[in-house]
């Protein structure tokens, strides 16, 4: 590789890239979170009502219920304008930001090209990143979209395809940390 080639490798990728690539990150790592806080069984039922007995009473009971509503109320849809902002809302702006990001950085990545490969890649590290790297971007798009769909279509049914995405997306990120969770190859992306 000559000289030149080599400083680009080293130098990696652009800012622009750097900023989408970790801001992806961020996105992701937040949905995530918010995901797995989401109620997957819909179950509105307040915590301690099981455990009251028939010591409850009435005015507890009275709250418990309208807890219970407001619960329903909000599992009921993804309103963004009416009643609270809660975490089903909030799982669907991210999955939109997300996605939205799954679109403009294969975009951005043909219009900005690729630095030189890193020399600390072998030919086999190479073909695993431009694998990983493939997946990761088209899981991008169809995580949230299984997510639009099971919402879309009001139907539990497309609930193992949303989590089957986001495990798949779990085996690509640990193909691509195991390529790149190294100082030189690290160096080219912050
Ligand atoms: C990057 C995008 C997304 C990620 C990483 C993600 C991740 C997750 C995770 C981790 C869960 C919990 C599943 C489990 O416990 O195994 C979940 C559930 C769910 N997600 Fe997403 N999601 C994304 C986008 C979306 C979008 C755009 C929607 C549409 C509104 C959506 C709707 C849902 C629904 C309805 C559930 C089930 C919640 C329940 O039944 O209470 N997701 N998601
Ligand atoms: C969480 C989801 C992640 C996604 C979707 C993702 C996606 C990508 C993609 C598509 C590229 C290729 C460059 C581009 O097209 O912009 C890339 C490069 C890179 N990523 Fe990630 N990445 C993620 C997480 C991480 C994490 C957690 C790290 C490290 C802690 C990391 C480190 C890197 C490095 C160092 C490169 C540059 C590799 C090279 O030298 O070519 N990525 N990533």
């Amino acid at each position: 590789m000559s000289t030149t080639a080599t400083t680009a490798a080293a130098r990696g990728y652009r800012r622009s890239q750097k900023v989408l690539h970790w801001l992806t990150v961020v996105a992701l790592a937040a949905q995530f979170a918010v995901g797995y806080a989401l109620d997957l069984d819909g179950d509105c039922d307040p915590p301690g009502e099981d455990r009251s007995g028939g010591d409850t009473s009435d005015a507890a009971e009275e709250r418990m219920e309208r807890l219970e509503e407001a619960c329903e109320a909000r599992a009921d849809g993804y309103d963004l304008v009416g009643g609270g902002f809660d975490l089903a809302e909030l799982h669907l702006l991210l999955g939109l930001a997300v996605l939205a990001l799954g679109v403009v950085r294969p975009v951005w990545r043909r219009v900005a090209g690729l630095p030189p490969w890193s020399e600390h890649l072998s030919p086999a590290d190479r073909r695993l990143v431009h694998w990983t790297e493939r997946a990761l971007l088209l899981l991008l798009v169809v995580v949230p979209l299984s997510g639009l769909l099971l919402v879309g279509t009001g139907d539990d049914a497309w609930l193992p395809l949303h989590v089957g995405a986001h495990v798949a997306f779990f085996v690509a990120l640990a193909a691509h940390l195991f390529t790149n969770l190294r100082p030189a190859i690290l160096r080219r992306m912050v």
